[in-house]
């Protein structure tokens, strides 16, 4: 199901910028039960991104309606939220005025086995690498080519997902998700100031572990400070929070601070449900 522009439609201009540069944002959003979850969070995200890009400011009634038009008779999917800069423009030239294209699709939950959740993924290093641009950092902008090419690396269905480090050989996050260590009861994560998109599960687990007196150290991460971690979880609006069993050769337990962090999450997102009726 799509709604482009407010009509459901799914065929977008040629002439699109979002085709045409990949000039634009994106949000991606669990929905259950009715409520696409933490869309406020989402939106806050996506007003930051087209402030980074120059963009008109993002109409949140309007997009807050459309969810709720898409989604409400939804038990367990995706909403996916994508705000282009519209048609136009000589070549890279913004266009005067920027009329924005706003698409916003439902598709089905994937259907991950509960193990994941409970016992945790397979990882592996990526040898692409995240570039560097402090001016992108953080935002879900349309150009994912690393991500693509890092996914493109395996096959293999036995891994999950995908580490990626920076040029200064900083591991950043996952090709779809953000990464966590702890180590003598410290939660680490890495900066994102300079590459990886600042996720909506991370902000909540780093308030979670606020409420939990688990102290948060937001830094550089180094390949091996990662494999010396007591606990690594990786996260995302879809996956929640996945425990990391492995990563490459070296394997890691199921730790107690993530298990506590899921339950905290799926309470959220319980009440995000409930707050919604
Ligand atoms: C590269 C990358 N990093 C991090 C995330 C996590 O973001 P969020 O928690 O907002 O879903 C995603 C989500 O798709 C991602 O693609």
């Amino acid at each position: 199901m799509f709604l482009l522009n407010g009509e459901s439609r799914h065929l977008v201009d040629v002439s699109d910028r979002g085709f045409q540069y990949g000039d634009g944002l994106f949000e991606t959003l669990e929905v259950l039960q009715g409520t696409a979850l933490f869309l406020d969070r989402h939106l806050q995200r996506l007003t930051e991104g087209c402030q980074r890009l120059l963009l008109p400011p993002p109409d949140w009634q309007l997009l807050q309606q459309e969810a709720q038009q898409l989604t409400a008779n939804t038990e367990h999917g995706v909403l996916k939220i994508i705000m282009t800069r519209g048609s136009g423009g000589r070549g890279y030239r913004q266009p005067e005025p920027i009329v924005p294209t706003r698409l916003l699709s439902l598709h089905p939950y994937p259907q991950y086995p509960t193990s994941l959740q409970s016992h945790g993924i397979v990882t592996r290093f990526c040898d692409q690498l995240l570039s560097i641009n402090p001016s992108l950092a953080g935002i879900k902008h349309l150009n994912r080519l690393e991500q693509v090419l890092a996914r493109a690396e395996w096959r293999d269905d036995a891994i999950q997902e995908g580490l990626m480090l920076d040029n200064n050989g900083h591991v950043i996050e996952g090709t779809m998700s953000n990464l966590f260590i702890v180590k003598n009861a410290v939660l680490y994560t890495p900066a994102l100031t300079q590459s990886g998109i600042a996720g909506i599960v991370r902000q909540l687990v780093l308030a979670f572990a606020n409420q939990l007196a688990l102290p948060i150290s937001i830094q550089n991460l180094s390949k091996d400070q990662l494999l010396q971690a007591d606990e690594v979880f990786v996260t995302n609006s879809v996956i929640g929070i996945w425990p990391v069993k492995q990563i490459a050769q070296h394997s890691f337990q199921v730790g107690e601070w993530t298990q506590r962090l899921q339950v905290m999450l799926n309470q959220a997102r319980l009440i995000e449900v409930e707050n919604h009726d």
